[in-house]
């Protein structure tokens, strides 16, 4: 007999099947004679009912007593259409067996609803509860969107290295590699002869490909050593980068909407129960919001527009306005939520505040930066289009306190065959946590790397 899956059988029309399932029990409730499970295989957010009559099969009551929440279970029963309201159908077992069993004294998952702070310490269990699977099926979803969204427009997958010497936004963020011992700084001596960090950026690298096949995308992890404890930064997150040739500002805008515009109608078509739930329990109303996002134009202005913007605010920000200050969250969310109630992609900030790739613009002052900021997150994407023209872009490096050398290769690229091109990095775990209304980062990826923890 073959397996099914709970997400398959709940497809089924109930009609007497003989099917045979594996999953966790959920929870046990027991009514005179009879035993009622919900299991859950993850395969979807719902349980299935399991229907055990102990009158009628009295061989099972060993197996009964063992079934407790969190054991792992082989069932074999029939498929029939449910007397309660709920659930649609439900197994009438004839047949079980515990494979693992979970002691209740000791199994940290009850059935009482946990705060996700706890869920955090038990990382190793967490993807058993409805959150962290609904989470999980929904992460796997928009990473296969981004790869669909990039195959079906022609953009190749690169995979640029984790181990670089590179430092690809020039802020000296970076996770030292070294096999060095203690006290020992001679990096020549060291593994790589020198000096060697995690990427926090493929972007670099990235760029080598597009300006010879046009357009790719890289989608990987990436490191960055900041101390900033907040609901949206992580020390290891994923990126998603494409870097696309002969294209402007403009045309990056323009990919960069359409894109999330399609990994998320992409979810919201695919992912509906578990979207549903995080509706209902999580962030209400987020369907809807994600479908305005998807039908509805985004804003496009510029860096100096959004601080007009801000300065006529009613309420005063923590961190002041003006011209020449980084965006803090506290005003891309003024913006998003307040101003314009939607996606605004912000282009045009100066350059003393952007890294040294990014295009000068013609009036000295700004580049051609552009980040994408949405309600309930602030930064979503950032990006620019770069610098293509070698004397400015190396006067840049320097201007950043950067060595030319470091750069040769990526200067080269300046120097022979120079196009226009532009790209964007989408923080994927943002994504995760954006699409789902989970409000802290660290709540949708497996395993959270952050200042001070790196459980697990
Ligand atoms: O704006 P960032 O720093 O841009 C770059 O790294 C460029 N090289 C991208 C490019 O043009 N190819 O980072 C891009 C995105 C941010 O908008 C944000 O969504 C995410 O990466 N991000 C983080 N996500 C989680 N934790 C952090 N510490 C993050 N830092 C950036
Ligand atoms: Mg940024």
């Amino acid at each position: 007999m073959d397996n099914m899956r709970i997400r398959e059988i709940l497809a089924l029309q109930p009609e007497g099947q003989s099917l045979k399932i594996q999953g966790w029990v959920r929870t046990r409730r027991e009514a005179k004679n009879v035993f009622f499970f919900e299991v859950n295989d993850g395969s979807c957010l719902k349980n299935l009912q399991l229907v055990v009559d102990k009158e009628s099969h009295p061989q099972l009551a060993s197996q009964l007593e063992r079934m407790g929440t969190g054991a792992s279970i082989t069932a074999e029963g029939v498929l029939v259409s449910s007397p309660g309201a709920k659930q649609g159908s439900e197994l009438q077992a004839h047949s079980l067996c515990v494979i693992g069993e979970a002691p209740a004294d000791s199994y940290p998952l009850q059935k009482k609803r946990h705060s996700f702070e706890f869920l955090r310490e038990i990382a190793h269990l967490r993807p058993r509860t409805n959150t962290f699977g609904a989470v999980a099926r929904v992460r796997s979803s928009l990473a296969f969107a981004i790869h669909r969204f990039f195959q079906e427009n022609g953009f190749l997958y690169v995979h640029t290295p984790i181990i670089t010497a590179s430092d690809a936004e020039g802020a000296g963020s970076m996770f030292q590699v070294t096999t060095l011992g203690p006290g020992k700084a001679d990096y020549s001596e060291d593994f790589f002869g020198k000096k060697t960090h995690l990427t926090v950026s493929g972007q670099l690298e990235g760029e080598t490909f597009a300006t010879a096949l046009g357009k790719i995308y890289t989608f990987g992890p990436t490191f960055r050593a900041e101390n900033s404890n907040t609901t949206r930064h992580l020390s290891e997150f994923w990126m998603v980068e494409p870097e696309m040739a002969f294209c402007d500002i403009h045309g990056n805008m323009d990919t960069a909407e359409a894109f999330l515009k399609y990994i998320l109608s992409y979810v919201l078509e695919n992912c509906a129960e578990d979207m549903d739930f995080f509706n209902e329990r999580i962030q209400l109303g987020i369907i809807e919001s994600l479908k305005n996002v998807i039908e509805t134009p985004f804003y496009r202005i510029s860096y100096s527009e959004a601080v007009e913007e801000l300065q006529k605010a009613p309420s005063d920000f923590e961190y002041p306005v003006s011209w020449g200050a980084d965006l803090q969250s506290e005003h891309e969310k003024y913006l998003t939520e307040t101003v314009y109630r939607g996606p605004v992609m912000v282009s045009g900030y100066p350059r003393e505040i952007k890294a040294f790739y990014m295009k000068l613009n013609d009036d000295g002052k700004t580049v051609a930066a552009l980040d994408v900021l949405v309600p309930r997150l602030g930064e979503i994407i950032g990006g620019s289009e770069r610098e293509s023209r070698l004397e400015v872009l190396e006067e840049r490096i320097t201007g950043a306190g950067l060595s030319k050398n470091d750069y040769w290769w990526y200067l080269d690229l300046r120097r022979y065959g120079s196009v226009p091109h532009a790209g964007f990095g989408l923080g994927f775990d943002r994504l995760v946590q954006y699409t789902s209304g989970m409000a802290n980062i660290r709540d949708i990826i497996p395993f959270p790397r952050t200042a001070g923890s790196a459980g697990l």
